[in-house]
Order: structure tokens, then sequence, then C-alpha cells
């Protein structure tokens, strides 16, 4: 029998990350099976007993099963731990189950070898204080920024999650109305706002010089914020396409031991993009 790996997530239709495993198996020549299936959260203890029962190895867990994910491992990462939050699963050979997240290494190479953005000594913001938030925090301020502003909707949440990572480097919470006057080399948009074809409220000015802009969301349109990065001069103004695909090598190289090449998959994802 292959060796299986899935996604659970609930929605998963769209999910991009069967297309994207299967793409790094072919070329890295491993054989193993990766599907997408469709568990809500009710469901989550029950598949994913059943799927390691019947020769399951590894899982990505997504929308909304990272937190279940995370209490589900008998192992954490620190990095998991630091997140809360685990976006891959792994049977060990004693039959212990693994836990990390790699969503926040994924950010952090597409931003510095993918796209050359430089966080050493960078002012960074972060529009969001949820989840997705959380999971960036800790790989960020691993590359020595020289701060990091967490700005949300609910101005209690960013000071709460400011606190709790404060010490290392200068790290604050608060509301969008506190971004006026502030400048910043680097903005990146954690909100759940794309989704809704939303943007949170941001003053003019508050990108500096050369600064650039990162949406952690992706569509096959430019997404609001990345609109907004470009309109506002960003050097360069992303989604997150390049963070999904090297989460996903992240975990490939958590189950497989080889790290594939990501940027021929980028490519073909962008390409099919501009098909639709
Ligand atoms: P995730 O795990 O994806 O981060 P989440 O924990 O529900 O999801 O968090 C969503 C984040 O997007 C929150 O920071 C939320 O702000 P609040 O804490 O004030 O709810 C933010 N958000 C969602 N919709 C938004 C919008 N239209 N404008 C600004 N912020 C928004």
């Amino acid at each position: 029998m292959k060796n299986r790996y899935a996604v659970f997530g609930h929605p998963i239709k769209h999910s991009k990350s069967p297309l994207i495993h299967q793409a790094f198996a072919e070329q890295t020549l491993q054989t193993m099976s990766y599907e997408a299936q469709d568990v809500p959260a009710d469901q989550f203890e029950t598949a994913v007993k059943d799927f390691f029962n019947h020769g399951g190895k590894g899982l990505n867990c997504t929308i909304p099963l990272k937190e279940l994910a995370c209490l589900k491992a008998d192992i954490l990462s620190p990095r998991a731990q630091a997140a809360k939050a685990v976006n891959t699963l792994a049977l060990q050979e004693d039959g212990m189950i693994f836990g990390d997240n790699t969503d926040g290494i994924g950010l952090v190479r597409d931003l510095t070898i993918n796209h050359g953005i430089l966080l050493d000594n960078a002012r960074i913001l972060i529009l969001g204080a949820g989840g997705a938030c959380r999971g960036i925090i800790r790989p960020l301020m691993d590359h020595h920024p020289q701060s990091l502003f967490i700005a949300n909707r609910t101005a209690s949440k960013a000071v709460t999650l400011a606190e709790e990572f404060s010490g290392l480097i200068a790290i604050k919470g608060g509301s969008f109305d506190q971004l006026s006057g502030r400048q910043f080399d680097l903005i990146i948009n954690a909100t759940a706002a794309s989704l809704s074809n939303d943007l949170p409220p941001l003053p003019a000015g508050l990108l500096a010089d050369n600064g650039n802009c990162y949406d952690l969301a992706y569509a096959n349109e430019p997404t609001p914020f990345v609109q907004w990065g470009k309109i506002n001069n960003a050097g360069k103004s992303l989604d997150g396409l390049g963070m999904l695909v090297e989460q996903a090598a992240e975990a490939f190289f958590i189950w497989r031991g080889v790290k594939p090449d990501t940027q021929p998959v980028i490519t073909r994802l962008r390409n099919a993009h501009a098909m639709t």
C-alpha cells in the first residue's frame, strides 16, 4: 500500500494542497498518495483515528482544525507550541503523533528567499490578531526585525498577543487608529478581511519608501490589500500563494525527509491562476 497523506479541513473543496503535494512527490520520486478530506470540527477526532489506523502517515490540518490538531498531537515542535496551532501531523515509528506548524517558516521563506525581502532590522506591521497572526510572530522574530506592531479591529486582542511575545524585540499591539503617523518597512495582512473582499482601514503614508506588502490570503484576482500596496507604491505587494507552497514543502520535508524545489510549483500554480 502507498504511504497515505491528506489534508483535513472544512470547507476543503478548493484546497490546492493535493496538487502541490502530488507535484512534490513526482519531482522527488516519492511513492505516496495525498487526498483532501472534508472534516468538520466535530468529526476531527474520529477522522484522525481512522486515518492513522488505515495506513495514514501524515496530515495537514487547515481551517477550522489547527487548534484541535494542536491538542491531538502527542509531541509538539517549539514553533507549534508558540503558535498554539498545528498544520502538520506526522505519525512516528513509535506510534506517537508529532505536531508542527510550518506556516510561519513558509511565510519567512517566501519573503526572504523567493522575494529577497530583508527582515533584519525591519519595522514590521501585522494587521490582525487571530490565529494566522499568532502563527507567524515567532518565525518573524527569529529574523531580528527592529520592531513589530500588531494592529487589530479589536485592539485588546492585539495588546494581549504582543504581551505574550514581549521580551525579545520591541513588540506592541493596538488599534488601527494608532497607526497614523507611523511608518513600516513591511506590512503583513493577517486579517480575514480579504476573504470577504474587505480591507482594514489604513492611513496614507503608512508604508516607508521601498516598503513591501504581503497578504497571507491569495485569490485569482489581486486581493484588496495587495491592490492597496500597489496604489501606495510598495516595492513589492504580494499574495500568499508562495507561502502556501513553502509551508507545504516544509510539511513534505517533515514526512519524507526530502526538500522539494518550490519554484516550479509556484510558477505552475500562478500560470493555472492566469488561465482561470
Ligand atoms: P485566523 O485564524 O484566520 O487569524 P481569526 O482567529 O478568526 O482567524 O481572526 C481573524 C482576524 O481578522 C481577527 O484579527 C479579526 O479582527 P477581530 O479580532 O477584531 O475580530 C480580523 N478581521 C476579520 N474581518 C475583518 C475586517 N473586515 N476588517 C478588519 N479585520 C478583520
